[in-house]
């Protein structure tokens, strides 16, 4: 350790202990992907037999970048951008570029978090009516035309205030204060409340229905690459990796801690969740279905569908409706905002460690743009349009652009795996060989790099949605280039005089003590 870097360390926070740390990365991981997502993506790619692309998809790629993450941040001690730059000077843009897409994903997650917010006060009596569809899309969201319409919708802007208030206090108390106390008290009350939904959906008629429609495999689904595509994109999405996040809270963690045993747990805890999720809400459509004369395959639906239109009709129906739906918003509330967090203080972090800010002006300073971005474009009677465009783009060719990028550059132009390999098996309970660089370095690029071949050519032939150009152009395509474009300016920015450039860690002593 050098000199320098001890006081600079602990300006930038810690976590008080392992379990803090892995709780708050629990926290990050189990994220609105876990509920709305996982259960839709697995019905549609196999059911059962989706089990199988998604369990090669955690242990090839999923966990390795993980532990690359965790490697990267608890080695350079650093946010993205600092780890990268102590890594080699021409790596800092990647650092930014991850900083550039928290920032854009942080901006319209919050406006998803605010939705959920308001449904489980209006799950209480059922304010949606009797038809929760027209409901959404018209009294509550006041959809107009694509577009960027500045005409305020207040029940979702006052909620979206509510919710960046929160974030930013909780990023203003800092690292253990802020993000590892909500993690501590917040995560098990997520946990009790979606068992506890889970439980409920379990007893309605035809549950069952729905859970078989859920998990009969179908094996033929195994052939076709839409489905490993899926797995991979979803176990990126759900774990928080390869976007920064890791990067940065592992950059929080004591020196000695075992970070390959954590990151297993972490892991594992994220998919269990999901298949909990997977669970609750498929007995739940097997309901709904049963109720309307149907076969599920007509209710099951993703995202917004799925949260917004699907669940309000089980809660208006089902015998405990109100309990359902308080326990189903309030579970995407509390996950959504811990990952929220998590997301949002990867560019707090960079901030902080760049230039000469406190905790609470850096929480200032990335959140109040963001806060006010989030409140224009997605508080408005377009935001839902922004929304699809943006998730789907920054989804695909930011996180997972960056994060082949990553794995290639640190692997083959900067060569660090070794040393990473190394430093996570001086304390790692897990030890790893050298199987970990091959699938970082090879295995996993080479498959990121086919579903993103794919998923270019798709959206060059068919624009998404049918949406017009201009939108997609800008809010899809623009934004990911912008983000890109950006990093290399504040690559070039200087850095603040008191921090140390240099590998914290440099090779003798690591050689020394391995
Ligand atoms: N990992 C977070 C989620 O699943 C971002 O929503």
């Amino acid at each position: 350790m050098t000199s320098t870097s001890a006081p600079a360390e602990e300006k930038r926070g810690s976590f008080s202990s392992r379990r803090v740390f892995i709780l708050a990365a629990i926290g990050s991981a189990v994220g609105l992907g876990n509920i709305w997502r996982f259960p839709y993506v697995a019905y549609e790619n196999g059911g059962g037999a989706f089990v199988i692309p998604y369990l090669v998809a955690l242990l090839t790629a999923g966990l390795p970048f993980l532990f690359l993450d965790y490697a990267v941040g608890h080695h350079y001690r650093g946010s993205a951008p600092l780890s990268f730059r102590r890594i080699a000077r021409w790596a800092e843009p990647l650092g930014w570029w991850q900083v550039g897409i928290t920032f854009v994903i942080a901006v319209y997650y919050a406006a998803v978090i605010a939705w959920a917010g308001r449904y489980m006060f209006f799950s209480l009596d059922q304010a949606w009516g009797g038809d929760p569809e027209a409901f959404l899309f018209g009294e509550f969201l006041q959809a107009g035309d694509p577009g960027i319409g500045f005409d305020y919708v207040s029940g979702v802007t006052i909620p979206l205030v509510l919710v960046w208030v929160v974030t930013l206090v909780v990023l203003a108390l800092g690292v253990q204060r802020g993000i590892g106390a909500t993690a501590v008290v917040f995560i098990p009350i997520l946990l009790v409340a979606f068992a506890a939904l889970v439980v409920v959906a379990l007893t309605l008629d035809g549950a069952g229905t729905g859970l078989d429609a859920l998990f009969t495999p179908d094996w033929a689904a195994l052939t076709e690459t839409s489905v490993w595509v899926a797995a991979f994109g979803q176990i990126f999405f759900s774990l928080s990796v390869g976007f920064g996040i890791m990067i940065t809270y592992a950059s929080y963690v004591d020196r000695k801690s075992d970070m390959t045993g954590s990151g297993l747990v972490v892991g594992f805890a994220n998919s269990g969740f999901e298949l909990l999720a997977g669970i609750g809400v498929f007995a739940a459509l097997g309901f709904m279905a049963t109720a309307a004369g149907v076969g599920v395959n007509e209710v099951a639906t993703d995202g917004l569908g799925l949260a917004f239109i699907a669940f309000p009709t089980i809660i208006s129906e089902a015998p405990g409706g109100a309990l359902i739906g308080v326990l189903f918003f309030g579970s995407l509330v509390i996950a959504g905002l811990t990952s929220l967090i998590s997301v949002i203080e990867v560019p707090i972090s960079a901030v902080r460690d760049k230039f000469q800010l406190g905790r609470v002006a850096a929480s200032m300073a990335v959140g109040l743009p963001a806060a006010v971005l989030s409140i224009v474009l997605l508080g408005t009677t377009t935001g839902v349009y922004v929304l699809d465009v943006v998730d789907h783009f920054i989804n695909q060719f930011g996180i997972l652009l960056v994060a082949v990028v990553s794995m290639v550059a640190l692997s083959w132009i900067f060569g660090r795996t070794r040393l990473l390999q190394r430093h996570l098996n001086r304390t790692g309970s897990v030890r790893l060989g050298a199987w970990w660089r091959w699938l970082i370095g090879i295995v996993t690029p080479i498959v990121l790099t086919f579903i993103l071949v794919r998923e270019f050519i798709a959206n060059i032939e068919e624009p998404y949605e049918g949406y017009p150009g201009w939108l997609l152009g800008s809010l899809g395509w623009g934004l990911c280039a912008a983000v890109i474009l950006l990093s290399i300016p504040l690559s070039l920015l200087p850095w603040r005089r008191d921090v140390d450039l240099s590998d914290p860690e440099p090779l003798e002593t690591r050689e020394g003590r391995a």
